[in-house]
């Protein structure tokens, strides 16, 4: 939707800027949000410079996102002010993104440093920080579990750096078609099996990889793939969470290289991966000499508590690559593609490459970023805010049982709730907006939570208050339609 249908859409007049209802806006306590934002304080209109500049930008602008219009240019913490000095309370963290928060003051000082020093040389030459970064990704992988490493060593896993999640999810895609041509060559030359095609990919229902041509390829929804056909050949979709075993065989035969998915789906809905299908997963990977990839771009780096959210599962539930972007850089750009040293093997000079991908500023960047979200009282403190959180979720879906099912979707600070009617996800996520508390959708019937892993209790409480007001309108409006 353009900005003109977005302002068209409102019941207040374009452009103007709302400076009685800006004033009504501060949150004493979560109670006291509660009873006062029944009332749109934060309406989605503009100041008219702003709603110009959108006009102007408009032109220039590939039209490819439905944006309400709002132009956000300060941030601090879990705070967005948008250009009337309006302040929201950001939930979404620029998906999932920022998780030491907006502007963060370490994260703007190595920022500036390190621009000062160098930003970019190309990976033609050696820079220390994308071995450091390198090195504490796999150390921290082997000491919080993950990757399947074990934690006295004499094993280990290499890292590729790009430049996000879908770049990060293409090279781990390559990687396993590599690993599938090059067992598939070996059993040819042993005589057994001239023939072996062992290129498929299998990838899930509801999972989202990326906008790239092999990402979308293994991201089955209609509406990303289709304008883009024919997509990447040799790619199978299964579905999400299906233990029936005689599907899981014909599934992942052994023509499979390599198998895709999200242990906790970010885009799809927020749903969540069950151990145990995980686990039947990875050993029909072992079984037929597929690799298992997962992508944790969304869910991985502590956002559910934890490094990976692959890191307490066992072992047959171990992947033998992971994917990582968001979070990594808190909006510096980077991903990063963790590679076990038996799939690494078959990785050799010229094999894949980048001109940005781990380039000085993106690794220092990353580097500094991780060492501040694996700090051990961080940590503890995403558990305990996270269970806070969950208490309020849980409570929420008891007192909007009609609207709201009693499905636990996600973990930690990825959370979904979801909706019984489909329209109502993007409503909730409107009518928070217009109260000044930024959420997102996920998959048809989901919002999607996933703030930055510094909130606090308090802005738990204040959010979950803001749902509220806005879950009772719903409610109300639910009822009267049914009279
Ligand atoms: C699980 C997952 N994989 C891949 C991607 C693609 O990442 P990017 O947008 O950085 O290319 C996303 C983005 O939302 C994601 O959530």
């Amino acid at each position: 939707m353009s900005f003109h249908r977005a302002l068209a859409g409102s019941s207040r007049v374009p452009g103007r800027p709302a400076a009685r209802i800006l004033l009504q806006r501060t949150y004493a306590s979560a109670k006291a949000t509660a009873g006062k934002c029944h009332e749109a304080t934060h309406p989605d209109e503009c100041p008219p410079e702003t709603a110009d500049l959108m006009e102007s930008h408009s032109r220039y602008l590939l039209n490819t996102y439905a944006r309400p219009p709002l132009m956000f240019d300060r941030g601090s913490g879990l705070s967005l002010w948008d250009t009337s000095g309006r302040e929201y309370l950001d939930f979404s963290a620029g998906i999932a993104v920022t998780g030491l928060g907006h502007s963060d003051e370490g994260f703007n000082k190595v920022l500036a440093e390190q621009s000062a020093k160098v930003s970019h040389i190309s990976n033609l030459y050696w820079n220390k920080y994308a071995g450091e970064l390198a090195k504490d990704l796999v150390e921290a992988t082997r000491k919080h579990g993950g990757l399947g490493l074990s934690k006295e060593g004499g094993d280990g896993a290499k890292v590729f750096f790009a430049n996000s999640g879908a770049e990060a999810n293409e090279g781990a895609l390559k990687f396993a078609r590599k690993y599938g041509k090059d067992a598939a060559a070996a059993v040819a030359v042993s005589g057994k099996d001239k023939a072996l095609d062992k290129s498929g990919i299998v990838c899930f229902t509801n999972a989202f990889h990326g906008r790239t041509m092999g990402a979308i390829s293994c991201t089955p929804n209609p509406k990303y793939q289709a304008p883009f056909a024919p997509l990447i050949p040799n790619i199978r979709v299964g579905q999400y969470n299906d233990m029936d075993e005689k599907r899981m065989l014909e599934l992942v035969d052994e023509s499979v290289c390599g198998v895709i998915v999200e242990p906790i789906q970010g885009e799809g809905g927020v749903g969540t991966g069950k151990v145990e299908w995980l686990e039947m997963l990875g050993k029909r990977c072992r079984k037929v000499g597929a690799v298992l990839i997962f992508d944790e771009i969304q869910c991985g780096m502590f956002r559910t508590g934890e490094m990976w959210r692959h890191s307490s599962f066992p072992k047959d539930a171990q992947p033998d690559m992971v994917t990582t972007a968001k979070a990594l850089g808190n909006g510096f750009p980077i991903g990063a593609i963790l590679v076990r040293d038996h799939v690494a093997e078959v990785i050799s000079i010229g094999s894949h490459g980048t001109t940005f991908g781990g380039q000085p500023l993106a690794v220092r960047m990353g580097h500094y970023v991780f060492s501040r979200l694996s700090e051990p009282s961080f940590v503890k403190s995403v558990n305990e805010t996270a269970a806070h959180l969950d208490s309020l979720l849980e409570g929420l879906s008891k007192s909007f049982s009609s609207l709201i099912t009693d499905e636990k979707r996600g973990k930690g600070f990825i959370r979904g709730i979801a909706f019984k009617d489909e329209s109502h996800p993007a409503e909730l996520v409107r009518l928070a907006r217009e109260r000044g508390l930024l959420l997102l959708t996920a998959g048809k019937d989901a919002v999607r939570l996933v703030p930055a892993l510094i909130v606090t209790k308090e802005q738990c409480d204040k959010a979950v208050a803001i749902m509220e007001s806005c879950l009772s309108i719903m409610q109300e409006k639910s009822t009267s339609k049914a009279k």
